[in-house]
């Protein structure tokens, strides 16, 4: 029993012609400004003026259009005699605020919910996009656009099929810029995919699949432990938690290398926690609070869908992306609240809660970077504390790091593709908190949660600049909003992607050049 077939995002063509010049498309879309002094109609306007019969300003008015980033008008086209492009049916203005990125993020994401359905938009808002702007814009055309269904008869909405991005300049130059953002986006789009896949099919097996297909096509090296392997090498952590499940535990690991570069490059590894149920094992979570724990494996989903991404953006760095993946379960074999696991290299967890299991998973694979893979510098990112989201809400994810270039060179990352992350500080004097009396650490410390656990993954970085993504904050979203749909987000990709696209992603950390 496998999924239907998925929708695909549309195709993202470019040409230098007005939009209301693109022939063979149903909508044309042009964009409203919010200027304080009301709202200014943009570029590939004064074009359409002069075809159309229409007075798309009093549309403005009577929809009262101010301009802000996501509104839409429509007009229907009646009368098509004349207009260079005669499968002319609809007219939109879309709002793009000030153009900033995020605005046209938004922009592109109501445009993309608009012509849901429709087989082809041509539109000028990137004709007033700078490059930043017109990643943006394609960013929230595709993520926008996101479908994902289980149904008997289809979809219920499918995507438009191709968007024309008119009046810019077709060059070399801005081809690039929307490959990229295409790159990007297509990653936001797998992991949320990834994570909207309900836990009876989403094994992890099931994710050992995934990962071989992206391995395969993204040309990237790929080793599984199934657990058998687990327990010889001393993975207690992975083995611990995944005992209880009839699906047993898995560890994959992925790698990049930079194309063409003669001198030993950087290395980063990413992990990324892939819990594919949790249920909260023995110390069992409510009805409630299980409802969404399918996406426990958003971490892991990130980690997968940015190694997929690495080639088509250049990234100057090694990477290698571990998923320790397991099911949290109910089981005769389950962990107990009391039991002491040892993770790879010997360190050990008493566990108090054995719904605290993220960062029982997390510490083995990290402890193996430490001890195997000599990296530069350890990601984590993990759907970690409930505690997060308490902090910081459902738009803003939490940042650790014991590097401040690094948490630095991240937020800024995050902020440019709209995938927000706040840092929160690694409050040494509450490490009593995750002391216990009989093993190295307490899995289950208390409050402030996440801090604590931060600080439990801290002990497995030997002493390597790291930074960790609690991502249980944004993992789901309450509503259709902007580039996300209600339910998981995949939140993180787009953030780390970002990052790991920069000429120089390690400058300045830890005293590198
Ligand atoms: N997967 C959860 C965290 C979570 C909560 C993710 C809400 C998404 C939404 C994690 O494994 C967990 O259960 N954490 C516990 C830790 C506690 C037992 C120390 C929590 O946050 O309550
Ligand atoms: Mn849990
Ligand atoms: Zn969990």
């Amino acid at each position: 029993m496998g999924l239907p077939t998925q929708v695909s995002p549309p195709q993202v063509a470019l040409s230098d012609v007005a939009p209301s010049s693109v022939t063979g498309v149903d909508v044309v879309a042009v964009p409203v400004l919010a200027d304080p002094d009301g709202p200014l109609l943009g570029p590939g306007a004064a074009e359409l003026l002069d075809e159309l019969d229409e007075d798309l300003f009093a549309l403005l008015e009577a929809t009262s259009g101010t301009g802000e980033a996501g509104q839409v008008a429509e007009r229907v086209v009646l009368d098509t005699e004349g207009l260079s492009n005669p499968d002319l049916r609809t007219v939109l203005l879309v709002g793009v605020g000030s153009g900033s990125p995020d605005d046209l993020r938004r922009a592109g994401a109501a445009l993309a919910r608009h012509t849901r359905g429709r087989l082809s938009v041509a539109t000028s808002i990137g004709a007033l996009c700078d490059d930043a702007g017109l990643r943006a814009l394609v960013e929230g055309l595709v993520l926008g656009s996101f479908e994902f269904h289980w149904r008997s008869q289809g979809p219920q909405h499918r995507p438009v099929e191709r968007v024309v991005l008119a009046g810019l300049v077709d060059s070399e130059s801005r081809r690039d810029v929307v490959r990229r953002a295409l790159a990007v986006a297509g990653a936001g789009w797998r992991s949320r995919s990834l994570a909207l896949v309900p836990a009876n099919l989403k094994t992890p097996e099931w994710m050992v699949e995934q990962a071989s297909d992206v391995a395969r096509s993204a040309g990237l090296d790929l080793t599984v432990w199934d657990e058998h392997q687990l327990a010889e090498q001393g993975f207690g952590g992975i083995v611990g938690v995944g005992q209880g499940s009839v699906h047993p535990p898995r560890l994959v690991r992925l790698g990049y290398r930079p194309g063409t570069r003669a001198k030993r490059s950087p290395h980063v590894v990413l992990v990324g926690k892939g819990i594919t149920f949790d249920s909260g094992g023995l110390s069992i979570k409510s009805r409630d609070a299980m409802m969404s724990m399918k996406r426990d494996m958003t971490g892991a989903g990130v980690v997968l869908a940015v190694m997929g991404a690495l080639a088509d953006l250049d990234c100057p760095v090694r990477v290698t992306g571990l998923l320790p993946l397991a099911e949290n379960s109910v089981g005769a074999s389950s962990i107990r609240p009391g039991d002491v696991l040892r993770h790879y290299g010997g360190r050990t967890s008493e566990v108090t809660n054995t719904d605290a299991e993220g960062r029982l998973v997390l510490a083995d694979a990290m402890a193996y970077a430490v001890a195997e893979l000599k990296p530069d510098v350890i990601v984590d990112v993990a759907t970690l504390t409930g505690a997060i989201k308490l902090a910081l809400g459902q738009r803003t994810g939490g940042l650790f790091a014991n590097d401040d270039r690094l948490a630095e060179l991240l937020r800024t990352a995050s902020l440019a593709a709209g995938e927000p992350l706040w840092r929160m500080p690694l409050v040494a004097d509450y490490e009593e908190r995750i002391s216990s009396k009989v093993a190295d650490a307490d899995n289950a410390g208390g409050a402030p949660g996440a801090i604590t656990a931060a600080l439990f993954l801290q002990h497995f970085t030997g002493g390597l600049p790291w930074a960790h993504l609690d991502i249980a904050s944004v993992g789901d979203s309450p509503v259709d909003e902007h580039e996300y749909t209600k339910g998981a987000t995949g939140f993180g990709a787009r953030a780390l992607l970002h990052w790991l696209e920069l000429r120089e992603p390690l400058a300045g950390v830890s005293g590198r050049a």
